[in-house]
């Protein structure tokens, strides 16, 4: 189905070049997801779709910094794909953002730094940490400041939401993070306030957001749902790239789905069968060691979040992980299904 001129929206398929050397391949990239991207879906995420770059879900930074072994152990299964990696650090505490940076700047796959100012969780919120720090945007600015300081050959970057009440803190928020030394931005369009409320000022608020940014590289995150999403976030003047999400839990070819239609200037979907496949690449790997990655109730919820109640394998596949709870049964289920 031919639709709209893609001509534009091309430029995402460019590298994006970080400061320090990393090159992301492309601009359409998973977004970070605490308590989704996990081994699993991260090895079914690199088998059937052409994920290029990782930026991993939160690491909380906040009474000490943690040893380099601990520190490698988060991130080891993102480090297993060889893919180049962006740290995403929360806390407050800019000395003890700074020294964790630096322990993760001696790992060579690391490309960069990402602080996120974005989250809206209660107890992060609670916590002064996360979306909570774009009420206080020196904090922000200082938090980037010494960490660019410190590592001057490694890309600091940000993840924020437009503010924390209002879209027009971004007027103070952007201008100070770029100043303090970033050289990319990840940005969604609500304040944290608004938390995942439906929106209807996307596109205003991140025309305002990449030119507060230029001439920073920026990625967009928030609704990419399908291709004429991506072809608005492309209408956005200065926008270098995007993040799916949600999108990415209930379309895991969204990656793929969405470079080839940039490729080839038409929307190409997967079928619900690949869907299928793709929760099987995720059994297969968990039954490589059950007792390290089968979680009934993960499994349940990625089952939920994937195929949603209208899929016609739903209700069985719920009610398999329900009364089995073995990833072995769960497994042949959906081999008779294949
Ligand atoms: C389950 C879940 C976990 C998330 N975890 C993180 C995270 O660790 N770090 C982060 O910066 N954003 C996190 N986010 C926010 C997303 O990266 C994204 O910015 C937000 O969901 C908006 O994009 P979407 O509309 O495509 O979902 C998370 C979102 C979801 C749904």
């Amino acid at each position: 189905m031919p639709i709209a001129d893609n001509s534009q929206a091309k430029r995402y398929l460019k590298p994006i070049h970080l400061k320090g050397g990393g090159v992301l391949p492309n601009g359409v990239l998973p977004a970070p997801m605490e308590g989704v991207l996990s081994p699993a879906f991260c090895h079914a995420l690199m088998q059937e779709s052409q994920v290029g770059a990782w930026i991993t879900p939160f690491i909380r930074i906040s009474v000490s910094v943690p040893r380099r072994t601990r520190l490698i152990k988060a991130i080891d299964y993102f480090l297993e794909t060889k893919l180049p990696l962006i740290v995403q650090l929360m806390g407050r505490d800019p000395d003890r953002l700074c020294e964790t940076a630096k322990r993760f700047a001696e790992v060579e796959a690391v490309k960069g730094i990402n602080f996120n100012f974005a989250c809206p969780s209660k107890t992060v919120l609670s916590s002064g940490a996360g979306g909570a720090l774009l009420s206080e945007p020196k904090l922000m600015e200082k938090i980037v400041q010494k960490s660019q300081q410190a590592l001057p050959h490694l890309s600091i970057s940000a993840k924020i939401r437009t503010g924390r009440s209002h879209a027009h803190e971004m007027e103070e928020i952007i201008p100070r993070l770029c100043a303090a030394g970033l050289d990319l931005l990840m940005i969604h369009h609500r304040t944290v306030n608004e938390e995942y409320q439906p929106c209807s000022q996307r596109k205003e608020r991140l025309i305002k957001a990449c030119a507060l940014s230029a001439p920073l590289p920026v990625l967009l995150s928030g609704d990419i749902f399908n291709y004429s999403d991506v072809l608005e976030c492309a209408s956005i003047p200065y926008s270098t790239g995007l993040m799916a999400a949600r999108g990415l839990i209930k379309n895991p070819f969204i990656i793929s789905n969405i470079i080839e239609s940039l490729n080839q200037g038409c929307e190409i979907n997967s079928s619900d069968r690949e869907k299928i496949n793709f929760f099987a690449t995720m059994l297969s790997f968990c039954l490589k060691d059950p007792q390290k990655y089968w979680s009934h109730r993960y499994y349940l919820e990625m089952c939920r979040r994937i195929f949603g109640q209208e899929h016609p394998i739903y209700d069985d596949l719920m009610s398999i992980i329900i009364k089995s709870r073995s990833p072995k049964i769960v497994m042949s289920f959906l081999e008779q299904k294949l």
